[in-house]
């Protein structure tokens, strides 16, 4: 990937970042790193590219798990006034082909209101769902909402700070009949500090 390609897709995100910030009421905000830009560099351009043109073409129904949704806004801790879109707003601004519904997964009580009023800005009410509680408990709903519907065909973004996603949440996934594909992202920095390294 050249810098200039990729310089030009975080431009993409910051000016969706500072729209957001400019019409959100909310201010309920996730502390990014450089790593945090990258992750979601990633997911717009497989999102854009791969997976939503491709899978739209042979499935009806296709679905977004994001079980740790976050707010839907990002700010950079290391620079003033630099903001980036959440994986959901990612998820449904730049998908390509637009997902039938994202199913959004947050524990946090201040940042589920503002990413309903996030995702409200840029999306109709019956293309989202925002969850409250635990990920661990609620994917099981999800993932027999999305069993139920013919032709369907899901994508799940796992993004949790240190170790909050359960194995047996995503083997539920991973076994369903239903196919999807994974983005699994492991924090080891943040994984070692925990366990004491
Ligand atoms: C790394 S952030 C997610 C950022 C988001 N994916 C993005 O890219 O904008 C992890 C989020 O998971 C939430 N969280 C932590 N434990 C959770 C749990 N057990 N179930 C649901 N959400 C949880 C936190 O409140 C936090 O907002």
């Amino acid at each position: 990937m050249d810098v200039g390609f990729l310089k030009e897709n975080l431009a993409e995100l910051v000016s969706t970042g500072d729209l957001i910030r400019k019409y959100s009421k909310g201010n309920a905000v996730f502390n990014a790193y450089h790593w945090t830009v990258l992750k979601l560099v990633f997911l717009k351009l497989y999102l854009q590219e791969v997976y939503t043109p491709i899978i739209k073409k042979y499935y009806d129904n296709m679905f977004y798990i994001d079980p740790f949704a976050g707010s839907g806004l990002n700010k950079f801790s290391h620079m003033e006034d630099v903001f980036v879109p959440g994986s959901p707003l990612v998820a449904w601004g730049f998908a390509k082909k637009s997902f039938d519904k994202l199913f959004l997964v947050e524990k946090d009580e201040k940042n589920c209101e503002a990413l309903e009023e996030r995702m409200g800005l840029v999306a109709h009410p019956e293309n989202f769902e925002v969850i409250p509680g635990d990920a661990n408990e609620k994917c099981e709903l999800i993932i027999r909402e999305i069993e139920d519907t013919p032709q369907s065909h899901f994508f799940a973004f796992i993004d949790p700070i240190t170790f909050e996603a359960k194995w047996e949440t995503v083997r539920r996934m991973l076994a369903s009949g239903v196919r999807g594909d994974f983005i699994i992202l492991l924090q080891t920095r943040r994984i070692a500090q925990n366990v004491g390294h």
